[in-house]
């Protein structure tokens, strides 16, 4: 187990992405955080994680209130004494569209989601991975942040944002032992986007086609980058964007 006595903290770690993050983050010993605004969701990720014989509880609350964010972290660091690993999960689309398409609520709406609550959770651990001289941060950027998609601009303008601030922080606080790092998921099945591709069965299959591996991605497939980068193996990567992606943005997937 690789995170044995470690602390953790999941942002939107009740389901989809997150959810797995927070599973396999305890299964290799660590003691889970989860910040969650559906109490449903949080409740049913601790659960998976103490029957599994994990350590988690779920703080209920929206991510992108900085008030709320700091009290939960110093919550964390009170009842636990250290903080080790952050991961920022919480973001997402909340509007399609060419820049055009994209009023001022929607564009505030989707970096308030994506960015802000990486910023809020960031600033608020930072001080306390800093004290101790190590931690890591883990966000949440995209695939589509890396190579954009139509009818997408707000949402990759905060996926590229969150990739900048990941490099900056990684620059600022490399020296003090803080690292940070990037995942740029490409499209994964979670409860949400199941949903969606189950009335448009067409949409996933081009989906899985633009994929090199020919598939779309489990919660899981980014749980695995996620705990390497949250544990010691990582201790010499700092700074990057790693793509989980089934190869997308390495090329394009053949006809099928
Ligand atoms: N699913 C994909 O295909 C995909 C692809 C690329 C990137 N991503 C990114 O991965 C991250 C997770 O996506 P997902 O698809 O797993 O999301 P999801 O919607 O399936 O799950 C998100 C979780 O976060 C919680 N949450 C939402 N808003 C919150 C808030 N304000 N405060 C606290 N909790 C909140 C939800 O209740 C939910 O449990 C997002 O940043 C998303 O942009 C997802």
């Amino acid at each position: 187990m690789r995170l044995v006595g470690k602390i953790a903290i999941v942002t939107g770690g009740g389901s989809g992405i997150g959810g797995a993050i927070a599973v396999g983050l305890a299964a290799e010993g660590a003691t889970v955080a989860i910040a969650e605004i559906s109490p449903a969701a949080g409740e049913e990720t601790v659960a998976a994680i103490r029957s599994a014989g994990g350590n988690a509880w779920c703080s209920v609350f929206d991510a992108t209130n900085q008030a709320a964010v700091n009290a939960f972290v110093e919550d964390v660091h009170h009842r636990s004494g250290q903080i080790d690993i952050l991961v920022n999960t919480v973001g997402g689309i909340v509007k399609r569209g060419t820049i055009l398409e994209c009023d001022e609520q929607s564009w505030d709406e989707t970096f308030n989601r994506n960015v802000k609550s990486t910023f809020y959770a960031c600033r608020a651990v930072l001080p306390h991975m800093l004290a101790r001289k190590y931690g890591s941060i883990v966000t949440m950027g995209s695939a589509a942040g890396l190579a954009s998609r139509r009818r997408l601009s707000a949402y990759t303008a905060a996926k590229g944002a969150i990739i900048s601030l990941t490099r900056q922080m990684a620059v600022d606080f490399g020296l003090e032992g803080v690292r940070v790092n990037c995942i740029a998921s490409g499209p994964v099945l979670t409860k949400r986007s199941r949903e969606k591709y189950d009335k448009d069965p067409a949409l996933h299959k081009r989906r899985a086609n633009e994929q090199l591996l020919g598939r779309t991605g489990e919660p899981k497939d980014v749980a695995g980058m996620v705990v390497f980068l949250a544990s010691d193996e990582s201790s010499w990567i700092t700074g990057h964007v790693f793509p989980v992606d089934g190869g997308s943005t390495a090329g394009q997937g053949a006809d099928r």
